[in-house]
């Protein structure tokens, strides 16, 4: 089946077959724990769904992402599901783009403000299609949000948001990814972030005044606790930019060889052996390929991809060619998150320099796409799915997309950190990156409550300790350390008396991309689980019951046995890893702060 299929489902299969009553078991109430596997998802029969659940259910079937199903809302009401003619449509449109990569992206005309009409018809999609994009991407068009990540919340986000809606209408965004400089918002492309050192009340002082302070500007402050720095090495304070000498690359053979011999994981939260992924795309079947470089960064907390973006960004198109190169790929998509403009306009200027230089051009070519809001979109299938101008929602693995990926070709997904070290291991420099399994060096966003947040490269299996006493100033006076969260919403919750944990793949599951944001002890446990809740709620994308409705109940859960119970529901029921990780850090939480969670 072609994967636009998986995305869309068959007219009249899958969707339409969904067991009702297997929404009552998964959720249903103490007397009726299902055994029975999940099925989902639950999109053609929504409303039927909430009415069967009634009153909380009813409410939980709600998030930010299109999907609201309010109890007595006609079946008929739902989301257009493409079917027939529209379906054949955007089968045909995928095999084109599979060939002739087409220039711009719905999403771009859409945050552009084009009508729907105008972008269906530019585009040769179904209205419906375009209709479904736009209530999917929460931060399509213009106006002011305040950040809503993690070091933002706690750092004055709620008092700026109060301000700021003197103004008139505040949006949301999570996360603007200044978590150094927190709290952040955003007015259309411009980003303002607190200056460092500047307190919160005179910051705030200043918007009373004259409407906006100036735009953020401080640059992010890096340092390395290890020689050589690999991820920073163009950027630590006396490195010289390597810019257009980082596409001095060896063959392709060479290539994989010292990838092989690195043992390079990927940095962007699955920490999937490298080399192996790029060996299958070489080796499935198919004329084209594609590589494409994940920059979505969507954990609150972390911005080490856009350090790279903005400040290295021939790095990362480097590793990009790296991997064309020993794939047989000419055409690769450096996918962006929207949240970063700045980043977006260093990504596709280093893009056309490389391409005068002829490093990128007829051999291999990369599009910098921009994404529009959406978590999700950060997991690798549904990131597929928005480069290809749809809703970014999971499918299930496999096949995996170096099987089956962009368009139904074979495909590598890689983290922009992850390339970013690529062009260094192939040049064979001595390196300790890798030199032995979960070894190697991780650049870890610190924010919070630290003297000075900042990203920070260190070996793999440092212990967070280290991170935050050496690397970001230990804590700001008079702020006792109460807990972090590490790795994001979907990561971990490390209590201040476990700050001793080595920071890696093995040693701490869930480190994800290694953002850690340090909460002091004003902040109230139940406060942290609440911002997990909101999160969670807010960004399921809707696909899958289990996800859709338990993300909605967490925060009704009156105990804990009933919310221990959820979680195990979200873990095995849900589709992706978004569902399935969101019960990490919530069940930290339960595990070192108790009750408290409930307070
Ligand atoms: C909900 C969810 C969000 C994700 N967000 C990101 C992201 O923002 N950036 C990223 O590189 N990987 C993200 N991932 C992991 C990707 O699916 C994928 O594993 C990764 O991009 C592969 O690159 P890597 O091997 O270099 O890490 C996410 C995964 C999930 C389940
Ligand atoms: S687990 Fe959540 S985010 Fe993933 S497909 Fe299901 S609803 Fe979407």
């Amino acid at each position: 089946m072609h994967p636009l299929e998986h995305a869309v489902g068959p007219p009249g299969g899958e969707l339409e077959g969904m067991a009702a009553g297997g929404l009552h078991d998964i959720l249903g109430d103490d007397s009726n724990r299902s055994t029975r596997p999940p099925s989902y998802p639950d999109r053609a029969r929504p409303a039927a769904a909430a009415r069967r659940r009634g009153g909380a259910g009813a409410a939980a079937a709600e998030n930010r992402r299109g999907n609201r199903y309010p109890p007595g809302m006609a079946d008929e009401d739902a989301a257009p599901v493409p079917t027939g003619a529209a379906h054949l449509r955007l089968l045909e449109r995928a095999r084109r783009l599979a060939v002739e990569p087409a220039a711009g992206h719905p999403l771009a005309d859409l945050a552009a403000g084009a009508s729907d009409a105008v972008v269906a018809a530019a585009r040769g999609l179904p209205l419906a299609t375009v209709r479904g994009l736009r209530s999917f991407y929460d931060q399509l068009g213009d106006g002011r949000r305040a950040c809503d990540g993690t070091a933002c919340r706690f750092g004055g986000g709620e008092a700026l948001a109060r301000r700021l809606a003197r103004g008139g209408a505040v949006g949301t965004v999570r996360c603007l990814g200044h978590c150094y400089a927190a709290p952040s918002f955003r007015d259309g492309d411009r980003v303002f972030a607190r200056p460092a050192g500047q307190p919160l009340e005179a910051w705030l002082a200043e918007l009373d005044e004259g409407g906006a302070p100036g735009e953020a500007a401080a640059p992010i402050p890096r340092r390395a606790l290890i020689e050589p720095a690999v991820v920073l090495r163009n950027l630590v304070p006396g490195a010289a930019p390597a810019g257009l000498a980082e596409y001095e690359l060896p063959g392709p053979e060479r290539i994989l060889a010292a990838l092989e011999a690195s043992r390079l994981r990927g940095r962007g939260g699955a920490a999937y052996p490298t080399a192996a992924k790029w060996r299958a795309a070489r080796d499935a079947a198919g004329a084209v390929r594609w590589v494409v470089a994940n920059g979505d960064e969507g954990d609150p907390g972390s911005y080490t991809d856009r350090l790279l973006l903005e400040e290295d960004p021939h790095a990362v198109l480097a590793g990009m060619r790296a991997c064309a190169l020993v794939i047989g790929a000419r055409h690769g998509v450096l996918y962006i998150r929207g949240e970063y403009p700045r980043a977006l306009a260093c990504a596709r200027a280093a893009v056309e320099a490389a391409r005068v230089a002829g490093h990128l051009g007829a051999a291999f070519d990369v599009e910098v796409v921009a994404g529009a809001g959406s978590y999700v979109c950060g997991e690798e299938t549904a990131l597929l799915r928005s480069i290809e101008g749809l809703r970014g929602e999971p499918s299930p693995k496999p096949p995996y997309p170096a099987e089956r990926g962009l368009f139904g070709c074979p495909t590598v997904v890689q983290n922009v950190e992850t390339l970013a070290v690529v062009p260094w291991i192939a040049r064979g420099a001595d390196r300790p990156a890798g030199a032995a399994p979960g070894s190697g060096t991780k650049a870890v966003s610190v924010s919070g409550g630290v003297a000075r947040p900042g990203v920070v490269e260190v070996a793999l299996g440092t212990p967070l300790a280290r991170v935050l006493e050496q690397g970001a100033g230990g804590p700001r006076p008079g702020r006792g350390w109460k807990m972090a969260l590490v790795g994001g919403p979907l990561g971990r919750v490390l209590p201040a008396d476990r700050f001793d944990t080595p920071l890696g793949y093995d040693t701490l599951p869930g480190l994800g991309h290694a953002g850690v944001v340090v909460l002091d002890r004003s902040v109230a446990v139940r406060a942290l689980a609440e911002h997990l809740f909101e999160f969670a709620r807010a960004e399921s994308c809707g696909s899958c019951a289990p996800c859709r409705i338990g993300t909605a109940r967490l925060r009704d859960m009156p105990d804990r046995p009933r919310l221990e119970r959820l979680l195990d529901t979200l873990e095995i029921g849900s589709l992706c890893g978004f569902g399935q990780g969101v019960p990490r850090p919530i069940r930290d939480l339960l595990e070192h702060f108790g009750d408290e969670v409930f307070a």
